[in-house]
Parts: C-alpha cells; sequence; structure tokens
C-alpha cells in the first residue's frame, strides 16, 4: 500500500480537480488568469487553464533570469566532440532571444510550424524556446530518423522553416544530417521555405541557394534583438511530437502550452522532486518525449540547470591498452552535482555488461534519485543499479501522449518504497482503469489482466488531439473499448493486492525497442516496398539488452532470388540497407528472415501474435482460425528452431 498521504492526494485531485489543479497552476507565472480549470463540454477534448495567457519559454528562462541570471541553465557537454558549454539563465535566455528574432525575420509567426531535425546540441534547445517564446508549433524529429521518415513528418506538420545542422556524431563516428534533410524535402510534397542551418564544421554541405541559411552569420545580424514572449492562452498548441501507432503513418502528438507547462511544474515537485539551482541529468534526446519534458521544459520551468549530453553511455578507450569508460555518465553527476536524473532501462543494460565500480568510481553524493522510464525495467537490472548506486531507483511509465507520468511513486508527496517490476501507483489526475479487452467490463480483482484505459478528462500535460485529425484522435484513443468513451493506452497491465501496477507488453503494433518507440507497420510499408519482397511482416521480439527487436519475415515475389544461402544473405543486406537509408538505422531489424508464407486467418489476417509468440520459442496459443499451419513451421525453421 502507498502511504495515506499520498492517497489522500490523489483522492483529491479526483474528487475536486479545480481545487487540486489551481493549486498546481499556482506554480506557473500566468500574464493574464484562468476563468475556468477546465473545460470538459466536448468530450474526450480537455481545454485546461481556459482563458489563462501564459508563455513556456517565459517560465522556463525568463522568469528565473530575472531572478537568478547567473545561475547555470543549460549545461551541454558532448564528449564526441570533446566540448562543453555552460549557459546561465541570462545568456539561454540571450541565445533564445537572437534565435526568436531569426526565426521572426525569416517570416515566422505565432502558428506556424518550425520542424527540428537536430543532434544534442545547444542550439536545438535554443530553437524549441525560440519557437514556444514567439508561438511558433514545434515539431522534432528524431536525428536518427532518415529521409522517408522525416519527409513523412514535412508533410504532415507543413513547417515554414526547417532548423537543422551539419551532422551529428555517434560513436565518434560524424552522422551527416544535411543530405538526409535535402533527400527529405525533395521526397515531400510541401516544400519548407527556408533551412536555418547549424554548421558544427563536422560535415561540410551544400547549401541550397535562397533556401538555406546560416545561422552563426544570423545570430551575429541579429545577436542582442529583444524579442518578449507572447502571451498565449493556455490551450494553444505548443508543439506536435510524431509517434508511432497502428498504421503506417505516424500521428502528430499534440500539445498545449499552459496544461503542459503545469503538469510539468507539478512534475517536478511531487515526482521528481527536483529544486531550483539544482543540475537534473535525463540521459534521453530532444527527438523523444522524454527530451521535451525532462532534458528542455521540465528542469527549466523547476529553475534547475539541465544537463544535456551528447554521446554515448559508454566511451571506447583510447589507444591501444585502453579499457572502456562506462563511467562517463557518473563523472557527470560529480562534476555537474546532478541531484535528480533520467534514463532508460536500456542504457542501465548497456552499463551492467561493465564493471559495477565504474558506479562507486565517484562521488554521487549529490544524487538523490534515478528515475528509469520507456520500457519495461527488469528485476535483475534495477537490482543492480539500485545496489551498485545505493540510491533509490524509480520506474516511471507513461507515453508521448500523456507527457508526463503516468505510473510511479510521488517522493515529493510520500516516501513510498519501489515495488520491483512495478512502476508503482496512479499519478494524481489521471482515472486509471483496468478494462476487459472484449466487454469492456472494469476489472476489479488483484492479478486480472486487462487493458490500461485512462478516463477523460485526460489530467493537464496529455495530448489535446491528433495534429490536424481530431477524428483520428477520438477513433484511436478513446473508441477501442466497447460501450465506454475511455483513453486506451494500449498497454496491458495488471494491479496487485497493494494497488501497485505491473505493464505486461503493448496491444498493438508498436515495439519498443531499446526504450525507443517505434510502428511495425512503418517498418512494414519500407520493407515491401523492396522490388523482390510480396509480403513482409515485422514483430517485436524479446531482447536481453534492448528490451525487444524488430524481427522481419519477407515472402519473396521469385523464391529463386534466394536459391542460396549467399544470395539470400545479399538480399537480406539489401533489405536492411533501404531501412537504414528510408527510416534510419533506428528501425533497422535485427534479421530479415525469408519465407514462403506468413501465419494468417482464413479471413487473411495475420496473426501477429503468434508469429511473435514462435519468434520467441513459446507456444503460439490458439491456432483454429489459421489457415495454413505449415506457414509457423516454415518460421520455425527459418528461425532456426524446428
Ligand atoms: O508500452 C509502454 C512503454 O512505452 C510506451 C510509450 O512509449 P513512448 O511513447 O516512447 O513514451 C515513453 C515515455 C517514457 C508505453 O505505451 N513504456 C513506457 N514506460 C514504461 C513502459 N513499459 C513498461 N514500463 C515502463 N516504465
Amino acid at each position: 500500500m502507498v502511504a495515506a498521504a499520498y492517497q489522500a492526494f490523489y483522492q483529491q485531485s479526483l474528487d475536486q480537480p479545480d481545487a487540486f489543479w489551481r493549486e498546481q497552476a499556482a506554480l506557473v507565472d500566468w500574464q493574464q488568469p484562468f476563468e475556468q480549470v477546465c473545460d470538459f463540454s466536448r468530450p474526450p477534448f480537455a481545454r485546461w487553464f481556459v482563458g489563462g495567457r501564459t508563455n513556456l519559454c517565459h517560465n522556463a528562462v525568463d522568469r528565473h533570469a530575472s531572478q537568478r541570471p547567473d545561475a547555470a541553465a543549460l549545461i551541454w557537454v558532448s564528449t564526441e566532440t570533446g566540448q562543453k558549454r555552460v549557459y546561465s539563465f541570462a545568456q539561454l535566455q540571450r541565445e533564445v532571444e537572437t534565435l526568436a528574432a531569426i526565426l521572426r525575420a525569416q517570416g515566422v509567426q505565432q502558428g506556424d510550424r518550425v520542424q527540428i531535425y537536430m543532434p544534442m546540441i545547444p542550439e536545438a534547445a535554443f530553437a524549441m524556446l525560440a519557437c514556444a517564446r514567439i508561438g511558433a508549433i514545434h515539431s522534432v524529429v528524431f536525428g536518427g530518423f532518415a529521409s522517408h521518415a522525416l519527409a513523412s513528418r514535412i508533410d504532415d506538420a507543413t513547417p515554414r522553416l526547417i532548423v537543422s545542422a551539419d551532422a551529428g556524431s555517434r560513436g565518434g563516428k560524424v552522422v551527416p544530417y544535411k543530405p538526409l534533410l535535402d533527400e527529405a524535402i525533395q521526397l515531400a510534397q510541401h516544400k519548407p521555405e527556408k533551412v536555418l542551418m547549424v554548421d558544427r564544421g563536422l560535415a561540410p554541405f551544400e547549401r541550397v541557394a535562397g533556401r538555406d541559411l546560416d545561422y552563426a552569420a544570423l545570430r551575429q545580424a541579429h545577436g542582442g534583438e529583444r524579442v518578449d514572449c507572447v502571451w498565449l492562452e493556455s490551450s494553444t498548441p505548443s508543439y506536435t511530437l510524431y509517434t508511432s501507432g497502428t498504421t503506417g503513418k505516424p500521428k502528430g502528438v499534440q500539445r498545449d502550452v499552459g496544461g503542459y507547462c503545469v503538469a510539468l511544474a507539478a512534475s517536478m515537485k511531487h515526482i521528481f522532486g527536483g529544486h531550483a539551482g539544482e543540475t537534473f541529468f535525463s540521459t534521453s534526446d530532444i527527438g523523444w518525449v522524454v527530451g521535451h519534458s525532462y532534458i528542455i521544459y521540465g528542469p527549466l520551468i523547476a529553475g534547475m540547470a539541465t544537463l544535456m549530453y551528447e554521446g554515448l553511455p559508454v566511451l571506447s578507450g583510447r589507444g591501444a591498452s585502453a579499457e572502456p569508460d562506462a563511467g562517463i555518465w557518473w563523472q557527470l553527476v560529480e562534476k555537474y552535482k546532478v541531484t535528480v536524473m533520467f534514463s532508460a532501462p536500456t542504457a542501465i543494460r548497456v552499463l551492467k555488461k561493465h564493471d559495477a565500480a565504474f558506479l562507486t568510481r565517484h562521488d554521487l553524493s549529490s544524487l538523490r534519485t534515478l528515475f528509469l522510464a520507456g520500457e519495461p525495467l527488469d528485476e535483475p537490472t534495477a537490482r543492480w543499479i539500485a545496489e551498485g548506486l545505493n540510491k533509490p531507483i524509480l520506474d516511471n511509465y507513461w507515453q508521448t501522449e500523456t507527457g508526463w507520468p503516468i505510473l510511479t511513486l510521488a517522493r515529493g508527496v510520500a516516501d513510498d518504497s519501489p515495488k520491483f517490476g512495478s512502476p508503482g501507483v496512479p499519478m494524481y489526475g489521471y482515472r486509471v482503469k483496468l478494462l476487459d479487452e472484449a466487454t469492456g467490463e472494469e476489472l476489479h480483482g488483484a492479478h486480472q489482466k486487462g487493458l490500461l484505459a485512462i478516463e477523460g478528462p485526460l489530467p493537464p500535460g496529455c495530448m489535446q488531439t491528433v495534429w490536424r485529425d481530431d477524428e483520428r484522435f477520438v477513433r484511436t484513443y478513446w473508441n477501442g473499448i466497447p460501450g465506454k468513451q475511455v483513453y486506451s493506452t494500449f498497454d496491458w497491465a495488471m494491479r496487485d493486492e497493494d494497488g501497485f501496477y505491473f505493464i505486461l507488453g503493448r496491444s498493438d503494433d508498436v515495439i519498443n525497442v531499446a526504450g525507443h518507440r517505434l510502428g511495425t507497420r512503418e517498418i512494414e510499408e519500407c520493407i515491401s516496398g523492396h522490388p523482390a519482397v510480396a509480403e513482409v511482416a515485422v514483430v517485436g521480439v524479446a531482447d536481453a539488452l534492448k528490451g525487444q527487436v524488430a524481427l522481419a519475415f519477407a515472402v519473396l515475389r521469385d523464391p529463386a532470388r534466394a536459391a542460396t544461402p549467399e544470395q539470400a544473405q545479399a538480399l537480406e543486406g539489401e533489405i536492411l540497407k533501404k531501412v537504414d537509408a528510408e527510416l534510419g538505422a533506428v528501425a533497422r531489424p535485427a534479421r530479415v528472415r525469408l519465407v514462403t508464407a506468413l501465419p494468417k486467418t482464413r479471413s487473411g489476417k495475420l496473426l501477429r501474435r503468434a508469429l511473435q509468440a514462435v519468434s520467441e520459442g513459446r507456444d503460439p496459443g490458439d491456432l483454429s482460425t489459421i489457415e495454413d499451419p505449415s506457414a509457423l513451421e516454415q518460421i520455425r525453421a527459418a528461425l532456426g528452431r524446428t
């Protein structure tokens, strides 16, 4: 059981939401007070803090710059380029204003979209905050995505301008961004008017005359210009962030300004326990939701310094005898006196392959808590890191759609102890239910497996809608359960007798590779575009390091294309290269297995769960609807498990 103090806090959030959220709203500055806490007159659409005017950039930057101008705001460390930079709140404000001036001068106005396709460099943070400042809607695309993935997001967001850079770097290898961006713009129907290029000097690139702008030159030209924050009505969209679902077309998760600002401020206080003047370190990437909420906005709104890290968790040793360094994060914790840290289970599993002594070589006395999220946290990994660091490890479960944790322990409210295997209990504001998938009935008993759902209104900070597609928002998230309009997380879960939840995996086609959420359909669409492929299925398969990996099963148009093992291997290589080039290495399946049939029902529906079960060496369960049972035998044979 969680402490009575948290139970009362949670109950108040459900029973008296207006009073509860009014109190949380006082954590941020409002230029104009709101008239209504929540308008849910048009379910499932919720509007929070109606009529209030605020600005995310003001709350993240200006208000701290005016109080503590010299306090550190953004600490950037790149072990890729050997650089580090520290910006105080005052300096951060100047950089953001300069970039806002550049955007304005290029005609970017409130409501325009600005796409951001960048590595982990300070300019990416400036760009996000500059958009927030002037009310432009940013849409960050993860730098690991390649041209086709980027093009489909450009077409959906229709940005006026794109901010990008010459290259990122991974493990010392330069990863050029500009050629991918140029190709994406060529592929896209929509053409952005301008591309603002940050030149890191890593990879020479070609400039498109009249379109491509040089950030360094414009920074000089606009340096020192003042650009006031635009006070935005609370429900104005602040950003979109694309995420995968059941179709190949990614969804633009759209968030507001005021609700998000309040939700993050409240989460920093009640969940993460971070205080102004301290340092927060999230090892995620700005391309993911964790990067939005807990590299950029959350810590800064709380007045903390945020540590932005470009590099791998384990540095390869230099010189012949040098050992890899699996202690870089802890070195940063010591150096910058990190108090709260946020990472993903995969990263910890990577560290776990190295000596646990790396965890104790540095002075970690500043660190209070390590939060892990994005994928299931297995018990051995949780134990290893908890014992190695001798700090509380808190699992937290949420989604791009919600923007902040749904399940965890609010240790800022009560000092509850985590249970291995469970992210914890529902966070304040979330009316979490477990529902029977077939009947929609609520499951009240302990240890019953059901779909994790949330009754509306979703609390502040959660998605408002799917960008430009209200109908898709309702259809996708709110119509899945028979007889009820509830938000579906698409995760299976169960609850124990103490009210702790356990996440049991996705109910849809989304897979989670190393904490990265990927849609199998997008990968399938890419592979089926290969001329040799007639049909393909991609499933997520359990993996000891990455949680899951993607496995592809392809049926060839002409089996003679892969008559010999050498031909099969060459074809597999070609297909993987296609995925790398179009979607990015992040989406690359671990293997492509060539088969002559896929397991399907008599009506032609792919039996994904059976395919996944067989791939994991499990019993595929009920096969009464399968058309051709030999298809599964073939899959077993292809996997080398007969
Ligand atoms: O399946 C759940 C899994 O990741 C999905 C959301 O991924 P994304 O939109 O990228 O947001 C990540 C935000 C942290 C969920 O639907 N997931 C996320 N956290 C956990 C998790 N599965 C198990 N345990 C978690 N703590």
